[in-house]
């Protein structure tokens, strides 16, 4: 837990409403509609990338009409305070064989790249019927390890983003918002 001195302290960081709850519940019924295109009928698993996209995956699988399991994994990126150390560990696994399986998985946003990239690696060799990635944000101008999402929603500038799922320091994540944090 990081200290808190004070709620104005707290709030303040809260810089600038980037993303509107609205805007958010508008693209992701887009993203539901997308994704029942693509496996028109077919089952798939939804796999969210904890922690940050665990309120994503929420309003995500109730977009979607395809019969759908839902799984979790952690993976955990290293940050020094708002700054990516490039190690990724994945500190919970999936419970179940992939192999059956049309897999979406579901992450928060994409960075530097590095933490899909070792997941869809990993997850490759387990054999799934097919694999894509759904990611809510995207910050294209800060990559590091050449990834792109088969869906992204949001194009974001390189700010440090905060709610919706997404944290700094493990705080923020329950705005039903994105904004921008700052120190
Ligand atoms: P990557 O491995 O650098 O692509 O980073 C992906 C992970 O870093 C995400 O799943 C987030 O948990 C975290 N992250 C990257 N950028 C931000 C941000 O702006 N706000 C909060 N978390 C972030
Ligand atoms: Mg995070």
């Amino acid at each position: 837990m990081r200290e808190i001195s004070s709620m104005n302290d707290f709030e303040s960081r809260i810089k600038k409403v980037l993303i509107t709850k609205e805007q958010i519940n508008e693209a992701i019924a887009k993203a539901g509609k997308e994704i029942d295109k693509i496996y028109d009928g077919r089952p798939i698993l939804l796999v969210a990338i904890l922690k940050g996209s665990f309120v994503f995956l929420a309003d995500l699988c109730r977009a979607v009409s395809v019969p759908c399991e839902i799984g979790f994994m952690c993976a955990k990126s290293y940050y020094e305070g708002t700054v990516s150390t490039g190690v990724v560990k994945i500190t919970m696994d999936l419970d179940c064989d992939i192999s059956g399986y049309h897999v979406v998985l579901v992450e928060d946003i994409i960075d530097t790249g590095r933490t899909l990239n070792d997941v869809v690696r990993m997850l490759r060799l387990r054999n799934p019927l097919s694999l894509r990635v759904v990611t809510l944000l995207d910050k294209p101008s800060r990559r590091i390890v050449d990834f792109k999402a088969d869906i992204s929603l949001f194009t974001i500038p390189d700010y440090f983003v905060i709610g919706y799922g997404l944290d700094c320091g493990e705080y923020y994540r329950n705005l039903p918002y994105i904004a921008e944090y700052g120190e």
